[in-house]
């Protein structure tokens, strides 16, 4: 067990030959200002196993943050590591200079103290890092935390919402760990963790409780149901309140997706329910299945437990009953949307790696793909030309699915959402409405398989108030502005001859234009100008390219 070898731990004892653990339940916080202290540490998730952890308050994990629609979010990230780290908050709609993306570094030793008007409707929506190329190494070993916002429309309804008793954060992840107890970086884990517990159960009131399910592996796919096929309710998606329960026996949850679901145990007290993921009905085209071209795991198109239930006797003021109607978010009209993207998905690749491109491009944290107008509605068209399914996701947004290869979605994906997971072959449309700046800190755009989003499948766009002249980034034509950060002189290049130069700030406004011979570099001095992130566009005669820079 102590030696320094690469042997992977044969963790398997799925079905029994491991005591069960109660399920561990992270602590949920309600506060004025939130202090998330990230550190390095180490936990044991198996007796006599030391595993090197990242933690947020703790040694896995992070707590469960309490929001309140309407309310300002005041948080102040501390990173105690040795190495940078971001703290993205996936689902809020804030604005870039707020959403933590890869641009918004908080080095070693150092405080992001941030504040936001808590917008999102009552919802389960979470936290982790996104650090350029880090992200995956840096959830794996335990950043990561859920958000729970609560509103006055939810409170309104009969449901489950006493935290850890009857309303339960169901955090799944997948790990492989080495012989030393370290964890493997990678697509796939063989050992099941819900909430960092392994092989766990929980107690729970005969009554209708609700779990909340959020998908926080790396790269598996979970189809979610109860053992013996029992029928749950979902009741809430990425973004919030369905608007009526839906009833299923299955629930797809690809990476980053949260699904409320209700399960009423009313009278059940006594048994024993197991909440299952069914690989073994996983699409080939789908990480988890037992696809055998891609990388393998003991868990691959299996059907594996989640979750022992265990039901005991209800609580003094039950919810009894799945109440008949929930939300009234109506879908954005498609009438309303004034530009159709298309990002078309190509690549031949491997679950934990491969050249997956979005529009032939790929990350280049110094180039902006896309620009909005602020507050447009736009239509988000993905297309799968790849030989794997994709968990496509957008910062600073809701959207709503308009159609699966031309068919409206199922009542499960009718509501407000984040991540949709788009299958080989598949073309998807999404509609949303911008109605939150970049500021400065562009949004990303990208697959939610933690592998391929560090691989570079990943693209970033600005929101501005100011959107003419703000064009797309022509196809082919490429800047390259540095040094950056720089305290002084910048240099540019160009694959094309630039007659026009626009710098603009943090707040979309122009603060150099500049007309320019037909040359394809130059030099442009920002030593006057307050510190900053800015945009340096480039205008050739039908060519544009843009690059953040940033001025220490
Ligand atoms: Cu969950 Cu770009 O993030
Ligand atoms: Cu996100
Ligand atoms: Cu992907």
């Amino acid at each position: 067990m102590h030696a320094r070898s690469l042997t992977i731990l044969a963790f398997l004892p799925l079905f029994g030959t491991f005591a069960q653990l109660p399920l561990a339940i992270p602590p949920a916080l309600e506060q004025d200002t939130f202090l998330l202290d990230v550190q390095e540490h180490t936990h044991q998730f198996y007796p006599g196993v030391n595993t090197p952890t990242l933690g947020v308050n703790g040694e896995y994990l992070g707590p469960t943050l309490i929001f309140q629609r309407g309310d300002t979010a005041r948080l102040r990230v501390h990173n105690g590591m040795s190495q940078i780290t971001t703290m993205h908050w996936h689902g809020m709609h804030v604005s870039g200079d707020q959403d933590g993306g890869p641009q918004r570094v908080i080095d070693p030793g150092t405080d992001w103290n941030v504040k936001y008007n808590v917008a999102n409707p009552a919802g389960t929506y979470w936290y982790h890092p996104h650090p350029h190329m880090l992200t995956g190494t840096q959830a794996t070993r335990g950043i990561a935390g859920m958000i729970i916002v609560r509103d006055d429309e939810e409170n309104s309804l009969d449901l489950p919402r006493t935290y850890g008793v009857d309303d339960i954060p169901v955090v799944i992840q997948d790990r492989r760990f080495l012989s030393n107890g370290a964890f493997v970086v990678g697509p796939y884990g063989d050992s099941l963790l819900v909430n960092g517990t392994p092989h766990p159960y929980i107690d729970l009131p005969a009554q209708v409780v609700r779990l909340r399910l959020l998908n926080g592996s790396n790269s598996r796919v979970y189809r979610i149901g109860l053992q013996g096929d029992s029928t749950f309710h979902m009741i809430a998606g990425d973004g919030g309140l369905l608007n009526a329960p839906v009833p299923l026996q299955r629930i797809d949850l690809s990476n980053g997706e949260r699904a409320d679901i209700l399960l009423d145990l009313t009278g059940l007290d006594g048994d024993s329910l197991l909440l299952m993921s069914f690989g073994s009905e996983l699409a080939q085209s789908v990480p988890g299945s037992d696809n055998i071209l891609w990388e393998t795991s003991a868990l691959n198109g299996i059907d594996f437990p989640v979750l022992r239930i265990r039901v005991q006797a209800p609580t003094p003021a039950p919810v009894t009953n799945v109440p008949a109607t929930l939300g009234n978010a109506l879908p954005i009209p498609e009438n309303t949307a004034v530009r159709t993207r298309v990002k078309t998905i190509t690549g031949n690749g491997m679950v934990g790696m491969g050249m997956f491109l979005i529009n032939g491009l790929s990350f280049d944290l110094n180039l902006i793909n896309d620009s909005v107008q602020l507050n447009a509605t736009e239509i988000w068209t993905f297309v799968n030309n790849s030989n794997m399914a994709h968990p496509m996701h957008i910062h600073g947004v809701s959207f709503f699915v308009l159609d699966r290869n031309g068919i409206p979605p199922a009542p499960e994906e009718a509501g407000a959402k984040d991540v949709v997971l788009v299958n080989t072959g598949e073309t998807v449309r999404t509609i949303m409405r911008f109605d939150h700046p970049t500021n400065g800190y562009p949004y990303m755009y990208h697959c939610h398989n933690l592998m391929h989003e560090d691989h570079m499948m990943m693209l970033q766009f600005i929101v501005t108030d100011q959107g003419q002249g703000l064009t797309d980034r022509t196809k082919g034509a490429s800047i390259h502005a540095f040094p950056s950060p720089t305290s002084g002189t910048l240099r540019y290049q160009a694959t094309f001859a630039i007659n026009e130069l626009v710098l603009t700030d943090q707040l979309g406004r122009v603060v150099v234009t500049r007309q320019v011979a037909n040359t394809k570099e130059g030099f442009l001095d920002l030593g006057s100008m307050p510190s900053g992130v800015y945009v340096l566009s480039l205008r050739g005669s039908g060519e544009v390219a843009r690059s953040t820079v940033v001025r220490e």
